[in-house]
């Protein structure tokens, strides 16, 4: 297996290209499910998650074709065009979704288009229980026959689903997105209240607007859509990756350096820019993106995750190994996830100091410096977070489990080592 070796203490200076987001090319990958016509998109990342959707998309029928690279704000990102010709391939296996939740996705377009769906359960996960509950109940209000069985959830709505008012009792970006899918291809209208306002949502939203789907209150939490009888053919490009911003412009903070990222978009991300203001650190828009500076000490600040506009859970990791060298304590309360503070033994590994309460916060005292060591994480962001912790450490860190990193981080360690970082893969 693939390590990462950082030698840290360098502060990152240059650009760095913003990809399209992993979290918004998932379901828009598994919306060319809901016609026979071709959906091209563009900005797709090049990264292991893309592969597993793109596998799971063939599995049922959807012919996937590489058009190369497009221009799309200063650097390129993948073209695929995605035609799911093939009816009545209708399962998704064990196999693949167990590597990706996100595979769910496919279930809600199956059924509206292909009045069935057979897709295994995705288990358990590293950040808490995770269930699809939300998902199954609200396509059942849609008038869904739903089964459990051997571990695959069994759908059918031969004659089709009814449009219907869902409230969700609990805010979920996949279950809008699958509910949303759904409710395109459903008779009569279907109102989704208590839905996702996160900007992956949206960008699926206006895809489907443009497929011809009749969409109202995008961006909002109550989202009303007329079902229609067919979606055609669209072009859609990928919005930026707000995660994979956040992300760097805690790269640039931890460092104490300078990055322009290129590509970013400010309105995408404003909890999380808040926040890096409040530690001291200088974000500012460009005509290509924004810059991220800090010259000063870093300041302890708290934060809170919550669902979109509020702080990201995808980022709590990140923005916890930049607390971890602040000036004086920061609270940081995780509210999305239970189980989402795994990089945490791992940071205090390296130095830091931070103790967790109840497994829902963890109280951050800053240390002056952190010393580099072997370590490993058990989820995405938590292991890019120690990724953080290396490149302002003193000393080697070496990062196991990269397979983490390359299923959301594109090009990492070129994108690092371009603006100074010494970082390299060790081919394992
Ligand atoms: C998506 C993102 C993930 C992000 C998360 C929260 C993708 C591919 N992944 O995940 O990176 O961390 O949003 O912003 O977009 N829940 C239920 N029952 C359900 C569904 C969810 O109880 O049927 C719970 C979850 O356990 C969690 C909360 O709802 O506690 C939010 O989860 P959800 O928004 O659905 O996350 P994902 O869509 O899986």
């Amino acid at each position: 297996m693939d390590k990462i070796l950082i030698r840290g203490g360098i502060p990152l200076k240059g650009e760095i290209p913003i990809s399209g987001a992993k979290n918004a090319a998932l379901p828009l990958m598994a919306a060319s499910l809901l016609t026979e016509e071709t959906l091209t998109l563009s900005n797709l990342p090049h990264l292991a998650d893309i592969s597993t959707m793109a596998r799971l998309l063939g599995e049922t029928g959807v012919e996937i074709s590489m058009n190369g690279f497009a221009p799309n704000g200063g650097h390129t990102g993948r073209v695929f065009a995605l035609t799911a010709c093939r009816e009545g391939e209708t399962t998704a296996p064990y196999d693949l979704v167990r590597t990706m939740r996100a595979s769910i996705l496919v279930l809600g377009p199956l059924l509206a288009r292909q009045g069935e769906a057979k897709v295994s359960l995705p288990g358990g996960c590293a950040i808490g229980t995770r269930p699809v509950d939300l998902h199954l109940k609200g396509l059942s209000q849609l008038g869904a026959e739903i089964e459990l069985d051997g571990g695959y959830v069994n759908a059918k709505a031969p004659k089709g689903l009814t449009g219907a008012h869902i409230t969700f009792p609990q805010v979920s970006v996949g279950a809008t997105e699958n509910l949303l899918m759904a409710a395109t291809l459903a008779k009569g209208e279907t109102v989704l209240a208590n839905a996702a306002r996160e900007p992956e949502v949206s960008d699926l939203a206006n895809c489907l607007v443009a497929m011809g789907a009749q969409i109202e209150g995008i961006g909002t939490d109550t989202l009303r859509v007329q079902g229609i009888e067919r979606l055609h053919s669209a072009d859609y490009a990928v919005l930026p990756d707000r995660i994979e911003t956040g992300t760097y412009a805690a790269a640039a903070a931890i460092t104490g350096g300078s990055l322009e990222l290129v590509g970013a978009r400010a309105e995408l991300m404003e909890a999380v820019i808040d926040a890096l203001r409040e530690s001291g650190v200088t974000v500012e828009e460009t005509a290509r993106g924004l810059r991220v500076t800090r010259d000063g000490q870093l300041r302890g600040v708290d934060a809170i995750t919550e669902p979109f506009p509020g702080f990201p859970t995808d980022m709590q990791a990140q923005f916890m190994a930049l607390m971890a060298v602040a000036d004086g304590a920061s609270l940081i309360t995780e509210t999305i996830f239970e189980n989402r503070f795994m990089h945490v033994p791992e940071l205090c590994r390296m130095g830091a100091s931070i103790n967790v309460h109840h497994q829902a916060s963890a109280i951050v005292r800053g240390v002056s410096e952190l010393s580099g060591a072997e370590v490993m994480a058990t989820d995405l962001r938590a292991s890019v977070s120690l990724v953080l912790a290396g490149l302002a450490a003193k000393g080697e860190t070496l990062i196991n489990r990269v397979y983490h990193l390359d299923r959301g981080y594109e090009r990492l360690e070129d994108k690092l080592s371009a603006c100074g970082a010494r970082i390299e893969r060790i081919k394992g």
